[in-house]
């Protein structure tokens, strides 16, 4: 991922066949310019099929997730190397379903970030806040609580390369996107944050119903330098509205 134009980044989740990709990723090689800031994170078995069909292209390819451990008998993970091996760039990490769905907490999520850069690739980790929490006023607290945990332990390299993406759980899936009011203070205080630590380059992405139609006005909110699109990136057509969108 380049830092010349606005970064975004399709969540596909468990979407996609052979077939569906094959064509998705075609579109998106044809639609896309050299210039473009751009990847997609697949599930895990496709990462061979991105990295054959991406390879010299402007698309970058990543990961949703990926195991704190490096190896051993830990049955059905993944670890950084071996997303490493098949060229991703960026891995998802601590995204709010798997916090919520699959137990994973701040130590979690730090370990995990950790082993991603480790392996000289971006985690793009997820800080977010759930609607109880929001309408019991304690967002900024989650929110920094969730980045604090990270940059806390965080090593040099971490440091270097972490990107950090604002999700809101209420805005995921939902056709409801924050308020620009909203992304715009909680931005604020992310990059506030980010500073004090010594954290001055980290690119800060916006994630939770970004759509073809809302891009243009979530991007240009001051302090937003990106999204992470989950449902929108399925479509290829409408994905790459995003990424005209994040041109200058
Ligand atoms: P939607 O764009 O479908 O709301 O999903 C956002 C998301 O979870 C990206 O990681």
């Amino acid at each position: 991922m380049t830092n010349a134009a606005k970064t975004i980044v399709g969540n596909w989740k468990l979407h996609g066949s052979l077939q569906e990709n094959a064509a998705r990723l075609a579109a998106l090689k044809a639609g896309c310019r050299s210039d473009d800031a751009l990847a997609v994170c697949v599930p895990f078995p496709y990462l061979a099929q991105a990295q054959q069909l991406l390879q010299g292209s402007a698309i970058g390819w990543g990961a949703q997730n990926v195991s704190e451990h490096a190896k051993g008998a830990f049955t059905g993970e993944v670890s950084a190397t071996m997303l490493a091996d098949f060229g991703c760039g960026c891995v998802i990490v601590g995204h709010s379903e798997r916090r919520s769905l699959y137990g994973e907490d701040d130590a979690t999520v730090v370990r995990k970030a950790q082993a991603v850069a480790a392996a000289g690739m971006t985690p793009i980790v997820c800080v977010g806040e759930t609607l109880s929490e929001r309408e019991r006023g304690d967002t900024a607290q989650v929110v920094t609580r969730q980045l604090a945990a990270v940059l806390t332990v965080a090593s040099e390299e971490l440091k270097h390369r972490l990107v950090v993406a604002y999700e809101p759980v209420w805005a995921i899936g939902t056709g409801r996107a924050a308020s620009e009011e909203d992304v715009r203070e909680v931005h604020a205080l992310l990059r506030g944050q980010l500073k004090e630590a010594g954290v001055n380059g980290a690119r800060l992405l916006y994630g939770g119903s970004v759509k073809a139609n809302n891009a243009k006005a979530l991007l240009n909110i001051a302090g937003v330098d990106g999204a992470l699109v989950g449902g929108a990136s399925l479509d290829a057509e409408e994905f790459l509205a995003i990424v005209q969108a994040a041109r200058a």
